[in-house]
């Protein structure tokens, strides 16, 4: 029989629902923990998932010698702080995106896990939908040739309420950017996860339509050169009347690949295919992507099993990097070297 590991989640607002929705239909975990600063929603969460303690000061939940994980479910400026300080005292952490705010926060999670001996994984979930792994088998099997060049939307809609209701988001010290750090990261991710790695980034960040409630960007494009300069576009806007499915599309030398929302189109061997990636379980908003309850299956399977977690600190560094130089692009207007490259 399987031991279960003891969960612990550290912030209990709006993502913390997926986290707890998913380890309460595990038997690899017990949700043994949750914490916020703010009480009543840590006893609300607590309430609703029988937990066996409360915490509102993180640090007495990383010295609780019971808690074998730790979900990390706060702003984004928290995050560094927070995972470096639990790996180092031998926690597992499963950490929100983005990874850190700076490449500095990053190596120090990084030197805290190899350190602590622990796993440490980003919740970048819609690596792990299906319609993903498809677009990924196909890049990494070579069947579509040479990359050329790929292109990203994501036309998204948020209130200013969204941002009025959190003292967090919309600021730079809080959230560190806007509508590319918080919602299009994920795109981000998978058009650079899926395609080559990143060298150099031309950006334009701007604030069009929330100027009055936000300091941060709402709507970035990018232009982006790979290693061996395939050409890379991006374009996020919170700007727009509702959320609209993805878009992403791959050219090689062989063939294309094309994604809208769960729908993917193949063009190969002189033949085009459609293919419906619709997905039936859905924890939390759709546009979010179905991956986070399998994520955080596979994450606890790697902490039992030592298997590496495939997103690992490394592969969500790639990202930490990438923005970095994608804002330091928009506010020097500028073109801004990476420096990374894949792997
Ligand atoms: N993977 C995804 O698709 C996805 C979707 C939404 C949010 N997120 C991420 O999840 C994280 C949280 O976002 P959210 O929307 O749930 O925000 P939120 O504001 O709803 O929740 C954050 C919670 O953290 C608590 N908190 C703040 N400081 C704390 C501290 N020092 N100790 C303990 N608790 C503290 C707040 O009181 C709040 O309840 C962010 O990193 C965000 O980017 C990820």
């Amino acid at each position: 029989m399987i031991e279960r590991k003891k969960a612990a989640v550290i912030g209990c607002g709006m993502i913390s629902k997926n986290h707890l929705k998913a380890l309460n239909n595990m038997e690899q975990a017990e949700i043994y923990t949750v914490c916020d600063i703010e009480k009543e929603k840590a006893v609300k969460a607590g309430e609703e998932y029988s937990v066996h303690k409360i915490y509102e000061d993180y640090k007495e939940v990383i010295s609780d010698p019971h808690v074998d994980v730790i979900h990390i479910c706060t702003p984004h400026n928290l995050h560094g702080t927070m995972a470096a300080e639990a790996l180092a005292a031998g926690k597992h952490v499963l950490c929100e995106k983005p990874m850190a705010l700076t490449e500095a926060e990053a190596r120090a999670m990084v030197k805290a896990r190899d350190q602590g001996g622990v796993q440490l994984g980003i919740c970048f979930q819609n690596r792990y939908n299906e319609a993903s792994v498809y677009l990924k088998q196909m890049m990494d099997s070579g069947k579509l040739g040479t990359l050329l060049g790929a292109r990203a939307q994501v036309t998204w809609n948020r209130k200013p309420e969204y941002y009025e209701n959190s003292p967090w988001r919309g600021r730079w010290e809080g959230e560190g950017g806007g509508v590319l750090i918080n919602q299009a990261i994920h795109t981000l991710d998978l058009l650079q996860w899926l395609t080559c790695g990143i060298k150099k980034v031309q950006a334009d960040i701007s604030t069009k339509r929330l100027k009055s409630v936000i300091e941060v960007e709402d709507t970035v494009d990018i232009l982006m050169f790979g290693e061996h300069e395939e050409r890379l576009l991006f374009y996020a806007t919170n700007c727009y009347v509702k959320n609209s499915p993805v878009e992403l599309e791959i050219i090689c030398s062989g063939g294309s690949l094309k994604l809208e929302g769960n729908q993917v189109i193949t063009e190969a061997d002189g033949k085009v295919t459609r293919a419906d990636y619709t997905s039936g379980s859905v924890l939390g908003k759709d546009y979010w992507g179905s991956g986070h309850g399998i994520l955080i299956r596979d994450f606890y399977e790697c902490v039992e099993t030592g298997r590496p977690f495939p997103v690992s600190a490394e592969e969500a560094m790639k990202m930490v990097k990438l923005l970095e130089a994608v804002y330091q692009s928009g506010k020097t207007r500028t073109a801004v070297e990476v420096g990374t490259g894949k792997g």
